[in-house]
């Protein structure tokens, strides 16, 4: 009876961990509110070479637009970094602006299949890229302001 009561203990508190494992890591990807981008409908506006990586950056005509104008980009863009590797897609890097504020942007890295690697540490990409609040998060914005013109 004792034994069974503390087994019963012993699954919810290996529950509560599991749980609170999860809570904590909210900045990490299995979290995260980013989702895959319909990569289909974007526009490839430059190309950054870097080492054994080419890597093709993406957004959406509206978004274009609006960094030609200087706007802030609408909520639930995409910005995308598609990242290939001998000639064939290694992996994708994705932002995206979750909310209105200029630091609401999220970010996650996408395997070949569109799966989340979800041992990616997020936070990582957002401390980085932060640097470029004042450019809605982006290194790449004169490159998309200068596309197509
Ligand atoms: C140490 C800094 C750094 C970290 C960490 C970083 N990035 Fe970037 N990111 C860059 C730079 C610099 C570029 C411009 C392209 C280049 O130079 O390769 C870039 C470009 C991008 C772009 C294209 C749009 C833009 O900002 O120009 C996306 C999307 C992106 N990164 C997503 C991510 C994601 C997702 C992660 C994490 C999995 C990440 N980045 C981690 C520096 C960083």
């Amino acid at each position: 009876m004792f034994l069974a009561a503390s087994g019963v203990a012993l699954v919810i508190s290996l529950a509560t961990l599991i749980l609170l494992g999860g809570e904590s890591g909210s900045a990490r990807a299995e979290a995260n509110a980013v989702t895959f981008p319909p990569i289909e409908e974007f526009e490839h506006y430059t190309t950054v070479e870097r080492g054994a990586s080419t890597e093709h950056m993406m957004t959406s005509r509206e978004a274009l637009a609006a960094l030609k104008a200087g706007t802030s980009v609408p909520v639930g863009t995409h910005m995308v970094l598609v990242d290939y590797r001998e000639g064939k897609v290694f992996r994708y890097f994705v932002s995206q602006k979750i909310g209105d504020g200029a630091d609401e942007w999220a970010f996650q890295w996408f395997h070949p299949d569109r799966s989340i690697k979800v041992d990616e540490n997020t936070a990582r990409c957002f401390s980085c890229h932060r640097s470029r609040a004042d450019s809605q998060f982006m290194f790449t914005l004169p490159e998309a302001q200068a596309f197509g013109s």
